[in-house]
């Protein structure tokens, strides 16, 4: 069966951008089902890096076509100058490689402002979002007050919803928040223009994906965040706005189950997190500027989105069982193994301990989940650079030992080990 659902199984960034590109060589069609540009992939391709936040990676495999999928969110402006700086980079964007679909919807400018003024509201309970206006956007699509990507199709039309949108979110701001209203007339024109140079790229995604599967076509529908962020499943309130989870694929591109045959779950060796919320296994000070790096290397933990720093620690069996679970994942990735080799001991939470009892069922329960501490098993690291290891043979017996651990622990394959940002440091096993 023709369908691989691609999912992060932690708090995003696991590096799902790179195995996307390990994978794009057997599909036709590379699909992004939730949420926008709070996402972003940093992918190293030979000696060029670039930066994604809206398009799938298909785009920089010629010949895959690249699918923003309805359960998206997309900020117009924003997408049109991710497409031009592909362009820039000598990446053909065009409407017959890069679609758009007519269910997503659109994030405007007041979708922002609104977010920013929520934030500030919340105080020192603020969630820490990227700030891109994802939640608002998607509190729109939710109260049936959106709009929808398809919209576009007629400039005139679009220019007025957007306008009523913006007249509408100024009220709230003024009354609400006694913040500064937008110039609706300006955004309205702005969008109106935007609109003409989009539509040719929209696509009614149910009908592009079942027509590649008709014709024996491989999709890979590609997750944007991760599990411990998804708004249902996730730790609540803490989380993204939208289903990042596999079932997001389904409904966010418009299949059903019965097409999926794989669902491949990305893990980092480790654990980070940007933003607020509970991190059981976090480690501060000298441990974690250690596992983040300095951010002199474009790969170290600091956010392709923010910048932001991103929070570090240990992994998490506890949660990636959990990610096994809801996403019904049939294999496992793990990234940025090579960043280990800099800690002679390994500690890997087995179980938390939550009001003096021990489990090993993850709580969804948020309050629950912050009281946790984590129970460690630690192993023996090898502190030596594996960046340089090509078959995973090759690499030392206690890195391998990790791996071998963690794929029984979790009882789930672990096919794929990364070793470094470049697509030859991927080591594929079975
Ligand atoms: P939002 O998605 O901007 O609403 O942010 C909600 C939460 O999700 C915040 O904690 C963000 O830091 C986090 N988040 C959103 N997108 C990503 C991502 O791609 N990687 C990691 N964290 C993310």
């Amino acid at each position: 069966m023709p369908v691989t659902i691609l999912v992060g199984t932690q708090w995003g960034d696991e590096g799902k951008g790179k195995v996307t590109d390990v994978l794009a060589d057997e599909a036709q069609l590379i699909a992004r089902y939730n949420g926008g540009d709070n996402a972003g992939h940093t992918l190293a391709v030979q000696e060029q890096t670039y930066k994604l936040h809206f398009i799938p990676s298909g785009i920089l495999r010629p010949g895959v076509m690249s699918l923003m999928g309805g359960g998206m969110v997309i900020h117009p402006e924003r997408l049109l100058n991710e497409m031009e700086s592909l362009r820039r980079q000598g990446i053909e964007v065009t409407p017959q490689r890069l679609k758009l679909a007519t269910n997503a919807h659109i994030i405007t400018p007041a979708h922002q402002l609104l977010e920013q003024a929520q934030e500030k509201a919340r105080g020192r309970a603020k969630l820490d979002t990227t700030g891109r206006g994802i939640g608002p956007a998607y509190a729109s699509k939710i109260a049936r007050e959106g709009i929808r990507a398809a919209a576009m199709r007629d400039p005139d039309a679009f220019g007025t919803a957007i306008y009523q949108a913006i007249a509408q979110t100024n009220r709230v701001l003024n009354l609400i928040y006694q913040d500064e209203p937008l110039d609706a007339d300006a955004v309205a024109r702005y969008y109106h223009n935007v609109a003409s140079e989009l539509a040719p790229y929209l696509v009614d995604s149910w009908a592009l994906v079942h027509a590649m599967l008709r014709e024996g076509g491989h999709v890979l529908a590609e997750g944007g965040q991760a599990t411990l962020l998804d708004v249902d499943h996730g730790n609540y309130p803490y989380v993204t706005s939208s289903n990042p989870v596999a079932g997001g694929a389904l409904v966010g591109l418009g299949f059903g189950p019965r097409v999926v045959d794989r669902v491949i779950g990305v893990a980092k060796a480790f654990c980070t997190r940007v933003g607020a919320g509970p991190f059981p296994t976090q480690v501060e000070g000298e441990m974690a500027e250690r596992m983040r790096g300095d951010g002199s290397q474009a790969w170290d933990d600091f956010g392709t989105t923010t910048g932001r720093p991103r929070r570090m620690g240990w992994l998490d069996l506890v949660a990636l069982r959990y990610a096994v679970a809801v996403n019904g994942l049939t294999e496992l990735a793990l990234t940025k193994l090579d960043v280990l080799s800099r800690f002679a001991d390994i500690p890997v939470a087995v179980a938390y301990e939550i009001d003096g009892e021990r489990t090993d069922a993850y709580p969804v329960d948020m309050a629950r989940f912050a009281r946790a501490t984590p129970i460690y098993e630690t192993l023996p690291g090898w502190e030596v650079d594996i960046m340089g290891v090509t078959r995973y043979a090759d690499l030392p017996a206690a890195a391998r030992r990790y791996v071998e651990w963690i794929e029984a622990q979790l009882e789930v394959p672990l096919t794929l080990v990364s070793v470094g940002p470049g697509r030859e440091q991927t080591l594929l096993r079975g």
